[in-house]
């Protein structure tokens, strides 16, 4: 038979993913199957691209104003253009080479400079290179250096106390000013003729809503009695993770409550929202996969530890905690009964331990894998090189769920020492 050349259309390649995203990592259906085909030694993070965008979608869509991912939870750039795709065009940059990181892989991006003490010279330089045009200060020495370099786009917020003892770490005995002083800044930055906001936190893995409800009440109370109309209040990151045990109150609940506290205030008509979340943004979209290296005396040894990526483990009071499930690609299945471990990292360090125990299969070898869930912020960001290990391999999964979010998962999953272990 004969082509009709009217119909005929070239088969043309599809164009190759662009380096640097998650379509370009070597992907696989589950993170067992990875496991089976790269048996791996050193630990491996898994991203699993729906589940970033599907975060950043619930607050693009559900927060009342701009939102701002803090890249210090997970700076990874695969995890940054899942991000961008799904609509954050705002970030909340600590450092110059945050801000070189972001400015690099999306031009139109907006970066705002939120560390309250920055680098010697650093803000200066973030203004004059990269167009850097919001701040964030809660010191008069921090403003005089503003000031110094600013221009009447210039937005500099303040950044007050508001410190919810229900969150699991607090971020307003280092920084945020009191109220005093709060009002002398706002007011010096009105009068410099630049645009002044304000600025809180309540805390990292905040659980209640009311919490940011009560300080935006207070900083709107705040800029009346400065007699200043602030252009933006940004309410900071906090927002919260499932992680096993800890039952936080749905993101949107957190998104309304904002709204109403806001619209009761009230803010200034042309006053914009914004928030800063890290962990609520990537804590679901990334596993871990570590390697069993060595039972001792039933102590368990992981290729990976505190001074890898289960830092905040060791450092959140037992919040934070990554639900595991064992994979061991031969022999048979890991048992459903469980006792709970004591966990070391990999170093030649007696601290290398995490401060509580995880429940695992009574039968765990050496040689078996653990994948941890809801693993992808402050783990990669935490990392060090401590005795010449550090963590730098990356994988997506296409086909099933983490571990902590599988359905069956949902319901088992607890506190330490309390779990049912995994399935
Ligand atoms: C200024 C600032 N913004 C945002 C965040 C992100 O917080 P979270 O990851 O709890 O959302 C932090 C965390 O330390 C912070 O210090």
């Amino acid at each position: 038979m004969k082509r009709d050349p009217a119909r005929f259309v070239p088969r043309t390649a599809p164009p190759p993913p662009v380096a640097g995203t998650a379509a370009a990592l070597e992907g696989f259906a589950t993170a067992a199957g990875m496991v089976r085909a790269l048996r791996p030694v050193e630990p491996v993070y898994c991203l699993y691209p729906p589940l970033l965008r599907r975060a950043a979608r619930r607050f693009v869509e559900g927060f009342p104003g701009r939102v701002l991912y803090a890249v210090k939870a997970n700076p990874q750039p695969e995890v940054l253009h899942e991000l961008y795709a799904a609509g954050i065009r705002d970030f909340d940059t600590a450092s110059l080479p945050e801000i070189a990181l972001v400015s690099g892989l999306f031009p139109d991006a907006v970066c705002h400079f939120m560390a309250p003490a920055k680098l010697t010279g650093t803000a200066e330089t973030a203004f004059r290179r990269h167009g850097v045009r919001s701040f964030v200060v809660d010191h008069d020495s921090e403003l005089d250096r503003l000031l110094a370099i600013a221009d009447p786009d210039t937005l500099i917020h303040v950044r007050m106390k508001a410190f919810d003892p229900r969150s699991v770490y607090e971020l307003s005995s280092k920084f945020g000013a009191t109220e005093d002083v709060c009002r002398r800044l706002l007011r010096r930055v009105a009068d410099a003729g630049l645009r002044p906001g304000l600025a809180f936190n309540v805390g990292s893995l905040c659980r209640h809503p009311d919490a940011y409800g009560d300080a935006i009440a207070r900083a709107a109370a705040l800029a009346r009695e400065a007699g200043v109309e602030i252009a933006t209040l940004d309410v900071g990151g906090g927002f919260p993770t499932p992680y096993p045990g800890l039952a936080p109150e749905p993101l949107e609940d957190f998104f309304t409550a904002i709204r109403r506290a806001a619209a009761v205030a009230p803010l200034p008509a042309d006053c914009t929202l914004i928030c800063e979340p890290g962990r609520a943004l990537v804590a679901e979209g990334q596993s871990l996969v570590v390697q069993v290296i060595l039972i001792k005396d039933g102590l368990v040894f992981l290729n990976d530890g505190i001074y890898g990526s289960l830092k905040e483990l060791q450092i959140s009071n037992q919040s934070v905690v990554y639900p595991p499930v064992v994979i061991r690609p031969d022999g048979p299945p890991p048992a459903a009964a469980t006792r709970p471990c004591e966990i070391s990292g990999p170093t030649c360090d007696s601290l290398d331990l995490l401060p509580f125990r995880i429940d695992l299969p009574v039968d765990l070898c050496e040689g078996d894998w653990i994948e941890f869930g809801l693993a992808g912020a402050y783990s990669n960001a935490m990392t060090t090189a401590f005795n010449g290990l550090r963590p730098d391999r990356w994988v997506r999964i296409d086909g099933d769920l983490p571990p902590g979010l599988r359905a069956a998962d949902r319901s088992a999953v607890g506190r330490p020492d309390e779990s049912e272990g995994p399935r």
